[in-house]
């Protein structure tokens, strides 16, 4: 039986890097609403308790409240800035709104040694983001840190194993976060640190063979990470009774397809249609340049080839798709606020709603990490686990203007000089995704003693935490120069390289 420790989610921004964290000591955690009814709650796993931060102020109208079931537990439980401030609310303390909000870096002075603080010197660095704090504590706690501002940044009660911290340990600007859950997750709950890639990697099984028994499963394979490592998992726990489904686009990278029917095909043994169907999609895009409808169209393509060869796999109930737990947690979680969005994301591979097929999401409790984490497990190469990503419409939306066939293979041969310089130069993993542009434009060149007029690749290469912000990677000049000077050399048509140097925002990472 897997121990955990899970988060309620009060609503903070952060309430998923809590469960990521405990994850990360290797303790299993899942975050669940703040309002769950009790008897969904698998009280004998629990090894103890996280209140997530959370935008209210206790005394707001409908503010989120402590459950009875939490108040009732007898194991340890660790608040986090509102949940501290619940805590103190629930048990009597006394919380005021401040007279000026905490917001960012901050340094807090220990006023006592404490297990949850073990090895920690008197005075660190933590991120703070609190309008109200707590004046004065509920019997039978103990401050254990203070700041100027914030009488009480941490307090605890031993006897009853309840601990607060105003401060948010989960996120990089507290430096020793991790090691606060640590001590609160290993040596104040006890937990056993036994998440780790073979344990999910086993449960992922045993939950893909209880769901699917005999029956039979077809896999979407992109290319990327997600697929394959879905698609690793239920080979693992079903063998041949999963079938892949492969689809050339006409829009993938050099060598992709060849890559992808030798590694799961002839290596790995796993049953796979590969389609070629770049005339078909190619067909479809021609003279289209609007990004949104390049989109559409190779969403609405891929259903129908995706359809037409999964029908031809004999009694096949379930269809595979790699979610992965930041989905699941943002779709359970309506009222969370959302971001506005700057592009539709038609994922290839949406599903049509007269879909009949069962989905197995077999990494539905997986984090990014994790995922890379079980390939790694189940035997995936190293290039493929941590292959950047590649978004569905593939070169679509990195071919500005109008695709063909021909400029589609003028950016395969570029990306592919600029991603191989980078491997070679170990600069890959440096940064989080790196790609070339065909731009709609030519400009004026001069080879030998002749002017050309030929196109333009630009360059894009980005670091990023989340894909959400990313600053441009600072490659070395030298670096840039030798890759633009074998892209004009060896890509015929390419006379001129540039590289992007915008930042998201304002900038997005794809250039359409
Ligand atoms: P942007 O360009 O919005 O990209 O900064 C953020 C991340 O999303 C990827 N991306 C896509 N992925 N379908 C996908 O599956 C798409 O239509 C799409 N557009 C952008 C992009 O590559 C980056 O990783």
């Amino acid at each position: 039986m897997t121990q955990m420790i899970p988060v309620l989610d009060f609503g903070s921004q952060t309430a998923q890097l809590i469960v990521r964290r405990l994850r990360e000591i290797g303790v299993y955690s899942e975050l669940i609403p703040h309002d769950a009814p009790a008897h969904t709650i698998a009280h004998d796993q629990l090894a103890g308790i996280v209140l997530s931060g959370g935008p209210a102020s206790v005394y707001d109208d409908g503010a989120p409240q402590m459950p009875e079931w939490v108040l009732q537990s007898s194991v340890p439980v660790l608040g986090i800035c509102y949940g501290m401030q619940l805590q103190s609310y629930a048990l009597g303390g006394r919380v005021v709104r401040a007279a000026q909000r905490e917001y960012g870096n901050a340094s807090i002075t220990a006023t006592c040694t404490h297990p949850l603080f073990a090895g920690l010197e008197t005075t660190q660095q933590v991120w703070m983001s609190h309008g109200d704090h707590i004046e004065s504590l509920p019997n039978g706690f103990t401050p254990l840190a203070s700041n100027p501002s914030t009488p009480f940044a941490a307090m605890a009660n031993d006897a009853k194993r309840w601990y607060g911290i105003q401060f948010h340990p989960e996120v990089v600007h507290t430096p020793h976060g991790r090691d606060i859950l640590r001590h609160f997750a290993l040596t104040i709950c006890g937990a056993t640190p036994s998440w780790q890639a073979s344990s999910f990697v086993a449960e992922a099984v045993e939950r893909i063979k209880a769901q699917v028994g005999t029956g039979k499963v077809i896999c979407g394979l992109s290319g990327g990470v997600d697929s394959a490592v879905a698609a690793l998992l239920i080979h693992k726990a079903i063998g041949d009774n999963l079938t892949c489904v492969f689809v050339d686009n006409g829009l993938l990278r050099l060598n992709e397809a060849e890559q992808v029917i030798h590694t799961f095909r002839d290596s790995m043994g796993i049953k796979l249609i590969a389609v070629d169907a770049s005339d078909e999609f190619l067909g479809a895009l021609a003279g289209v340049s609007d990004p949104e409808r390049k989109r559409k169209i190779i969403g609405e393509k891929f259903v129908r080839v995706f359809e037409r060869e999964a029908n031809k796999i004999d009694g096949a109930t379930f269809l595979a798709q790699g979610t992965l737990y930041p989905d699941v947690i943002e779709s359970k979680a309506p009222d969370r606020q959302k971001g506005v969005t700057i592009k539709t994301h038609h994922n290839v591979g949406g599903l049509p709603d007269d879909m009949t097929l069962t989905l197995v999401e077999p990494l539905r409790y997986l984090f990014k990490d994790e995922v890379r984490a079980a390939g790694i497990e189940l035997g995936l190469a190293e290039d493929w686990v941590w292959r950047h990503p590649f978004p569905g419409p593939g070169l679509a939306v990195r071919i500005l203007g109008p695709i063909t066939r021909e400029r589609a293979d003028i950016l395969r041969l570029a990306d592919n000089i600029f991603i191989s310089e980078l491997r070679t130069a170990g600069l890959y993993r440096q940064t989080q995704q790196a790609f070339a542009v065909l731009l709609p434009v030519q400009s004026v060149g001069v080879m030998g003693d002749g002017r050309t007029y030929a196109d333009v690749i630009a360059l894009r290469a980005i670091t990023t935490e989340d894909f959400m912000t990313a600053d441009w990677a600072h490659l070395p000049y030298e670096f840039l120069a030798h890759v633009s000077n074998r892209i004009v050399n060896e890509v015929a048509g390419v006379n001129r390289v540039v590289y992007d140097i915008s930042s998201k925002p304002p900038a997005t990472i794809e250039w359409e």
